[in-house]
């Protein structure tokens, strides 16, 4: 086992993988106000017929990571009641390590609106980051009886 002749070069090693890592993730820059929500490896079982993702299974991790705000804003129940807008931009695959940012677009009186964007980190050996797909939900507050009710304002 070698020691590096100074102490801090291990650190100082780590430091750069870690700034080269950055750079290579670079593309996967959501735009402001995003949070990271929910991260998934899709599988073979989650293939169309041409061997791609499946836009369904997309769209139901999408409803997923986009729930995960108005769920904490409304503090209770809350059910999906449009998706406003939903964007397949590049094809998704089997082993892509797939990021899902959301941020909160809009409040009403029950309703709260996200966008979600969704990059794909793929090919390891010499990473790719790209932008599969982008969508706006809107969610809405429910009551036991599966009425809206109003959104918490304190
Ligand atoms: C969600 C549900 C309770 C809403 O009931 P509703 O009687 O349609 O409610 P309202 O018409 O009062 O609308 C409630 C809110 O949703 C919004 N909304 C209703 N339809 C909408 C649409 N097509 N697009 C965007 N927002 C919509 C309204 O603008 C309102 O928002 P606001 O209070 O912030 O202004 C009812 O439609 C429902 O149960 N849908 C099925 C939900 C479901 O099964 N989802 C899939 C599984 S989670």
């Amino acid at each position: 086992m070698t020691t590096p002749a100074n102490p801090n070069d291990a650190a100082l090693g780590a430091s750069a993988a870690h700034a080269a890592l950055a750079a290579r993730l670079a593309p996967m820059a959501p735009t402001p106000g995003h949070e990271l929500t929910l991260r998934v490896v899709p599988m073979p079982a989650d293939s169309n017929a041409n061997g791609d993702i499946f836009g369904g299974w997309i769209m139901a991790q999408v409803d997923i990571a986009g729930a995960i705000l108005p769920a904490r804003i409304a503090r209770g129940r809350i059910a999906t009641v449009a998706v406003n807008q939903f964007v397949f931009k590049q094809p998704v695959s089997v082993g892509d390590l797939l990021s899902f940012f959301a941020r909160v677009e809009r409040i009403g009186t029950t309703s709260i609106t996200v966008n979600v964007e969704v990059y794909a980190e793929r090919n390891p050996g010499e990473l790719q980051v790209v932008k599969v797909t982008e969508a706006n939900l809107t969610y809405v507050a429910i009551d036991a009886h599966g009425q809206p009710r109003p959104i918490p304002r304190d």
